[in-house]
């Protein structure tokens, strides 16, 4: 529940910290409602420069364990707050289940005791900072589900002290920093800007990137006020090479929907472009890579057999509902939506008439799916349209077996078994997937043993190999 302005005040006064700012405003100033004469502002910074800042994270998934991660890299004390308790359990134990975060470096932050993970919310009355990590899905209308922000929130409520900084991460709408946290910290009685500071600073993690990590990869950052864009943009150039500041918290949320939206939109651009080129008969392939020798003005994307996790499939929506608040109708998103959730029926659609072309029909036949996994050398399944595809198939009497080294340790998906890459079981489908294009197959020898192939990622187009016998999108 919620705290009422009065009492949340008279929390405030009353708790103890055992920070170091807690004197601080426990003073008379403090205690006639307001920390008049003190410049938490100030104190906050003085604490990051001088690198005594203690850092919270709540939600330690794929963007809160690499930014906890890089924040106790630099020295500074960190403490994640997590609810899953195996994931705590995993820490602890010096693991890592983020792909990009190296275990070597979560055993030896824990070890050193640069990183706490805790499940108790009582940890914020001692940071200095916080940043909310947590997950923002889809409903299934696929409207947004805020209820993990919402509930992050109330924990902080008891917790807010002057000299505090809150930083939402999770992807969401414009207005849901200023119109659904701002008000639920405000009931603390506590001033925004001048006693706790506000901000909004958008993820923009791109898992398997080996050129660009969280470190490198510059960080936008938009408070409620100017003075909390300025603490905010201070506490992340300690791990951050750039933090770029932006006028408000509502803008630096719609930065994050543009990159994603741009994103959806142009692949959903792409696929439609592989769509005609099916009608037409014509190489998409070949027509992005020759566009692509233009020096200006185009910039390639690819089609394939549909968009993946957990940020390019959802975010949109989450712009597109917001403007329908506002009798607006997000057109281009809406579009791209529906063709990108199209293309799993397509590949479906291409693999059937291959097997009609050879006098067989997909009831009864044995498909192989290879990479399940959303994304190119990474394990995460998340909105995969390989599994899109393994459903329809089964839907039309297929047998599915499925191979993906990444998530080997998967036996079974969602009725489809998990099935290694050797020569008699590849001979044994009647048509090879490529869902997704790891690194760590041999293409040529893969495309050697098998009888049809539907390469959904040109990912055999060089191949000597496999002349008739390859399908692409
Ligand atoms: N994964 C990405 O590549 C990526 C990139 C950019 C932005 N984002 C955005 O960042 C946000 C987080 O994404 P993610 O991929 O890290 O999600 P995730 O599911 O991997 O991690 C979220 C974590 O938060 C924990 N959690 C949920 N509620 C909690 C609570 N009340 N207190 C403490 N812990 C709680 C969950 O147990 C989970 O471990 C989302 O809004 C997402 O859209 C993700």
């Amino acid at each position: 529940m919620f705290l009422t302005g009065a009492s949340a005040s008279h929390r405030q006064r009353d708790r103890v910290t055992g920070g170091g700012t807690a004197g601080d405003y426990m003073t008379g100033e403090f205690a006639m409602g307001g920390s008049r004469g003190q410049d938490w502002g100030d104190i906050l910074t003085r604490k990051i420069k001088d690198r005594s800042v203690r850092i919270g994270v709540i939600g330690l998934g794929y963007v809160g364990l690499s930014l906890a991660v890089e924040f106790a890299k630099t020295g500074i004390q960190v403490t994640g707050i997590e609810i899953d308790t195996e994931k705590l359990a995993r820490l602890r134990a010096g693991e890592s289940y983020v792909q990009d975060v190296k275990p070597y470096e979560v055993k030896g932050l824990i070890a050193d005791g640069k990183l706490v993970v805790v499940d108790d919310y009582r940890a914020l009355s001692e940071l200095d900072a916080v940043s909310i990590c947590v997950p923002t899905p889809l409903s299934k209308t696929k409207d947004p589900d805020i209820s993990y922000i919402a509930a992050a929130t109330r924990e902080i409520v008891p917790h807010l002290h002057p000299g505090q900084l809150i930083v939402l991460e999770s992807t969401t709408y414009p207005g849901t920093t200023d119109e659904v946290i701002l008000p639920e910290l405000q009931q603390t009685g506590l001033q925004v800007g001048e006693e706790f500071f506000l901000a909004f600073s958008p993820e923009r993690i791109d898992p398997g990137n080996a050129q660009y990590r969280t470190q490198n990869t510059p960080k936008i950052i938009g408070g409620m006020t100017r003075r909390c864009t300025l603490v905010a943009k201070a506490l992340y150039e300690l791990a951050i090479a750039c933090v770029v500041p932006v006028s408000s918290a509502r803008t630096a949320e719609m930065v994050k929907l543009l990159e994603n939206t741009f994103r959806a939109v142009n692949i959903g651009l792409v696929n439609e472009v592989a769509l005609m080129c099916d009608r037409l008969k014509i190489d998409v392939w070949e027509v992005i890579e020759a566009a692509a020798t233009k020096p200006f003005g185009f910039m390639p994307f690819y089609p394939g057999p549909g968009l993946g996790g957990h940020c390019i499939p959802v975010d949109p929506y989450y712009l597109a509902w917001k403007l329908k608040m506002l009798d607006y109708k997000a057109r281009f998103i809406e579009l791209a939506a529906e063709i990108n959730t199209s293309m799993p029926w397509h590949v479906v659609s291409k693999v059937v008439d291959a097997l009609n072309d050879q006098r067989k029909s997909v009831k009864g036949s044995n498909i192989l799916v290879l990479g399940v996994a959303y994304k190119r050398n990474t394990n995460d399944l998340r909105e995969s349209p390989a599994l899109d595809i393994i459903k329809i198939l089964q839907g039309k009497g297929a047998t599915v077996t499925f191979h993906d080294a990444f998530v080997a340790e998967l036996t079974s998906l969602d009725g489809a078994t998990h099935v290694p890459l050797k020569p008699e079981i590849i001979r044994a489908a009647d048509c090879v997937i490529i869902a997704t294009d790891h690194s760590n197959v041999d293409y040529e020898w893969m495309t050697s043993q098998a009888q049809l192939i539907l390469d959904t990622r040109n990912v055999t187009k060089h191949l000597a190999v496999g002349n008739g016998k390859i399908i692409r999108l």
